[in-house]
């Protein structure tokens, strides 16, 4: 294996599975598929923080002493990409309440598919802190790999990536732009069509979790 070489994970956790069968369903509304993106978020949150350092300590219980583990790395910071992104903060929030949390507005042109930056507010300490980039689709993985770029210029120096649906495509171009990021993903599609869209995928992430569409 070669170790500077991000992992990839793909969720196979049953209520994940079944959670994705309901935001995919075209007649899914909005109320529903924001709840669901929310509690998918969670889910693969709970997996994407399985390696954060944790150090020993020693709790007083009403009966005796126990032997616990408490987190003692790097404070943590998650990054939406707006708008989709969003939709992912509150169900990582409900695990890591205490993240900070900073925000990179892209949108990708319709014609070229490459990202456009309209927005960038990260915590002033965002280059000690573990980052956690959120958006729910990496496609063509341009908004990913950008988004990454932004927080490294900052100094941040572990990055994970969570995805809810990922296209072949928009996993390799970010393993060749940043070959240390992890990314964590509910499910890998087949391919993109001729428009940048994920095939099955679930259609537009953020006019489903906001309903402009
Ligand atoms: C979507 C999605 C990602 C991006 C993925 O955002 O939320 O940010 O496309 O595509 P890529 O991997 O090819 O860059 P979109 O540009 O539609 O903006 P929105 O979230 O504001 O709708
Ligand atoms: N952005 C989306 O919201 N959906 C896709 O399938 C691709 C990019």
């Amino acid at each position: 294996m070669d170790c500077n070489k991000g992992q990839v994970f793909i969720m196979d956790h049953p209520l994940i599975q079944h959670k994705l069968s309901i935001i995919r369903r075209k007649e899914t509304g909005v109320k529903e598929f924001r709840e669901i993106v929310s509690e998918i978020a969670t889910l693969i949150a709970y997996e994407a923080t399985r390696n954060l350092q944790v150090s020993e300590t020693i709790v007083a219980t009403p009966v005796g002493l126990a032997k616990c583990h408490e987190l003692s790395g790097k404070k943590l910071a998650l990054v939406p990409i707006l708008r989709a992104g969003l939709g992912m903060v509150d169900g990582v929030l409900t695990l890591i309440p205490a993240a900070k949390v900073g925000h990179i507005g892209l949108y990708r042109d319709p014609a070229t598919l490459k990202p456009v930056k309209y927005y960038c507010k990260l915590p002033n300490d965002i280059g000690e802190r573990e980052v956690f980039v959120l958006d729910p689709m990496l496609a063509t993985g341009g908004s990913a790999i950008d988004a990454i770029r932004f927080i490294k210029d900052e100094g941040a120096v572990k990055i994970t990536l969570m995805n809810i649906i990922a296209a072949p495509e928009g996993i390799a171009a970010v393993q060749k732009a940043h070959p240390d990021v992890d990314i964590y993903c509910a499910a890998l599609d087949e391919r993109l069509n001729d428009h940048g869209y994920i095939v099955p995928g679930l259609g537009d992430a953020g006019d489903r979790i906001f309903g402009t569409k």
